[in-house]
């Protein structure tokens, strides 16, 4: 009898321990061997780059300013959130975030896909002041990022920071992360240079203060390239619903 000869395990306490640890050695090698042979679990997903040096100042004005206490950038793959902001997020859309933005709590909208909803101009006014354009908006202000200048050529050193834990920054987008951080919102700037870089990247004094390099300008750079870089156009909506 086969069974019988379990007891040999049944027993040994000895037997039986090092039996276990053996089969529950097998699953676990048979999952994580693997992951030691790719580089990466993040599918890559065209069209997505590391951000401007403007949009990541951006970036960190939304960190230090806890938007994300009341703002997800997370879509999940559910029929409501897909009909209400779009294409649910992909993680190759945060892989250059350090740290991610997903988040669970949603006091406001998710953002992971207001870039282009908005006009630049709406997003100043909103920022400066919600209500004037969202009456009912509990969103505290941020009219002061109107006054806090960037210092671009200091800037330089996040991008380096940022290519140390693995983002691809090219030695020219380094070289350049000054210049292009001044030209991205100059009203009339080497805009071509700023696109070239970093595709789909807006353009323009984003502010209304066309002599100065604000927070502002950073933070609405950012907010119009969130869930802009991915071109979903080609994705049928319908086969989103089977989610
Ligand atoms: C106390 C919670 C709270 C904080 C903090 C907060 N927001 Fe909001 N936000 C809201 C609420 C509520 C709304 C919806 C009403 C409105 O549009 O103002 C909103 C709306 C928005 C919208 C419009 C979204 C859409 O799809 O219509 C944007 C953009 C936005 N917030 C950006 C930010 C940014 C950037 C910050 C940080 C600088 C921030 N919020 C901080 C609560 C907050």
């Amino acid at each position: 009898m086969a069974w019988k000869k379990h007891e040999v395990f049944e027993t040994r306490t000895v037997a039986l321990t090092t039996g276990i640890l053996v089969v529950v050695a097998i699953g676990g090698i048979v999952e994580i061997a693997p992951l030691f042979s790719i580089e990466n679990t993040i599918e890559r997903v065209e069209g997505v780059r590391p951000y401007s040096p403007l949009e990541l100042a951006g970036r960190d004005v939304y960190v230090r300013e806890g938007c994300y206490v009341c703002h997800s950038q997370q879509i999940r793959t559910f029929r409501d959130e897909v009909e209400r902001y779009g294409h649910f997020s992909l993680a190759a859309e945060s892989m250059y975030d350090h740290p991610f933005q997903w988040g669970s709590k949603r006091t406001g909208p998710d953002l992971a896909r207001v870039g282009g909803k908005y006009s630049n101009e709406w997003h100043v006014a909103h920022l400066v002041d919600p209500r004037s354009v969202v009456p009912e908006s509990i969103m505290p202000p941020y009219a002061f990022l109107l006054d806090n200048d960037l210092d671009a050529v200091a800037y330089r050193a996040n991008l380096e920071t940022n290519r140390t834990v693995g983002v691809p920054y090219t030695d020219e987008m380094i070289e350049q992360a000054a210049f292009d951080m001044r030209q991205q919102a100059a009203p009339e700037g080497d805009w071509a240079a700023v696109q070239e870089r970093y595709p789909k990247a807006v353009v323009g004094d984003l502010d209304g203060q066309p002599g100065r390099l604000t927070e502002m300008d950073a933070l609405v750079a950012y907010l119009q390239i969130l869930g802009r870089m991915v071109d979903f156009t080609e994705v049928d909506p319908e086969a989103l619903r089977q989610h």
